[in-house]
């Protein structure tokens, strides 16, 4: 064993594990143990339920938590709360927000709500004794599972399609069960895999019991069962459009027609770059995960779906797509997006508990129209400014502040610098000189003192 390692960690109490951490793997251990403490919560009762979400808690991980308001989405408004680090995003999204407001918002469409899970087996026999078995298994796997998807059955969902998937052309005798689920408001994660563990059972014994199998094909091995995150069909589009003559406002050096050509073309060129494709819809996730992470939803399922989706054809693309045609600027984001608004985190996080009082407790299917509003929004802002000022403008600004703290500016001094660097590049180096010089003028006597 190694002088550093441990087994049963967890077994430990939480003032333990942070001893034990900040013995060993701390440069101070005073220091660390007192900045864990620093961030629990006051509330015993709420620092209960946080730590209940994980293992081996030590304190809180704090992110900003901000709302952009003046959403309009199908004709209802929403403040939009958001979790995010990062400077501008915010800001960008209540300004593209406040910008399609006057212009009707956003208009979304559900296209979609089915998610996926899939049954994964070897069977060595021939495939079509297995796909003339089909209906009979699929009658059998059903009523298998009844005592699990009853209740979701009565709220409206269930089971939508069983399909085998013969994938022996890739590896030899691997079959998939293929199963498409309704899941209401929830996600529905635990739902899914219960049912598709359950299948994984019901197969092995549908398949042992055949009476026209050999011995060899009465043998199935369950590799594993598990959903899918990538969710083609639980989609949504959210577009915003307008005449291109109200897009004077957009850009001062371009006229309405001039901004929504050269927007158009940056789009285009989202489409068909990679590396381009990659950073503009990273731009669409800055809004979409926030408000995710806002609502206690799982922004890593989301984003793997969504970047799954992007290569839908063989190649990364933009999730975002923009068309100029007889005077009319329209720009939509297809969004795959598996959410739930019960279940899971949503109600036990305080915080996200909140995000969706705030949003009017929607349903699943609101929620992803939200969502693909605010990336598609967080999109219009990005690229609005690439194609006119440059990202840097309102970016280092809002940096500005971020440098200011780190290098333990205080208020004046943030006072000050926002107006010296009003006119000014925004550097690291340059916001040090910056301060240096105030602290020199400070130090140095005024030339008329006495
Ligand atoms: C920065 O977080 C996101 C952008 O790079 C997105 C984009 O380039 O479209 C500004």
């Amino acid at each position: 064993m190694h002088e550093k390692s441990i087994s049963g960690l967890h077994k430990l109490s939480k003032a333990e594990k942070i001893n034990w951490l900040a013995k060993n793997f701390s440069a101070d251990e005073g220091t660390t143990t007192e900045s864990l403490h620093s961030f629990w919560h006051e509330d015993a009762e709420i620092q209960r339920i946080l730590d209940g979400f994980s293992e081996n808690t030590l304190s809180n991980f704090v992110f900003p938590y901000g709302i952009a308001p003046n959403f309009l989405v199908d004709g209802q408004m929403y403040a939009v709360p958001m979790v995010i680090e990062e400077s501008s995003v915010v800001a960008a999204a209540a300004s593209a927000a406040k910008f399609w407001l006057p212009k009707g918002g956003f208009k979304t469409t559900v296209l979609g709500t089915t998610k996926l899970g899939q049954l994964h087996f070897s069977w060595k026999g021939h495939s079509a004794k297995l796909e003339a078995l089909m209906p009979e298994l699929c009658r059998t796997l059903l009523s298998d599972v009844q005592h699990i998807t009853s209740n979701m059955e009565k709220r409206g969902g269930g089971i939508s399609s069983i399909e085998l998937q013969n994938m022996c052309h890739l590896e030899a005798d691997y079959y998939q069960l293929k199963v498409g689920f309704e899941t209401c408001d929830s996600m529905g994660a635990n739902f899914i895999n219960s049912v598709l563990e359950e299948f994984g059972r019901s197969l092995q014994h549908f398949i042992s019991a055949q009476p026209s199998f050999s011995a060899s094909e009465r043998e199935v091995e369950v590799i594993m069962a598990i959903l899918s995150n990538y969710t083609p069909n639980c989609i949504v589009r959210a577009e915003v459009s307008c005449p291109v003559e109200q897009l004077d406002d957009a850009c001062i050096n371009l006229d309405g027609l001039g901004f929504a050509e050269k927007f158009a073309k940056a789009v285009r060129i989202a489409e068909i770059d990679p590396y381009r494709a990659t950073t503009h819809n990273k731009g669409i996730y800055n809004g979409v995960d926030a408000v995710v992470i806002a609502t206690g939803n799982d922004f890593r399922a989301t984003e793997a779906c969504g970047h799954t989706y992007a290569a839908r054809d063989g190649q990364y693309r933009s999730l975002s797509h923009c068309r100029v045609e007889n005077g009319i600027f329209k720009f939509w984001l297809d969004l795959p997006i598996a959410l739930g608004t019960v279940g899971g985190l949503t109600k036990l996080h305080p915080l996200a508990n909140l995000s969706l009082e705030i949003l009017g407790q929607p349903s699943a299917p609101e929620l992803m129209s939200i969502i693909a509003a605010t990336g598609l929004a967080q999109n219009f802002a990005a690229v609005r400014s690439l194609v006119t000022t440059g990202i840097q403008k309102g970016h280092m600004k809002m940096h500005l502040m971020n440098i200011l703290n780190h290098l333990g500016g205080d208020a004046d001094a943030c006072k000050a610098a926002a107006e010296y660097f009003q006119d000014r590049v925004v550097s690291f180096s340059a916001v040090r000189e910056f301060l240096d010089r105030r602290e020199e003028g400070k130090t140095k006597p005024a030339v008329n003192a006495m």
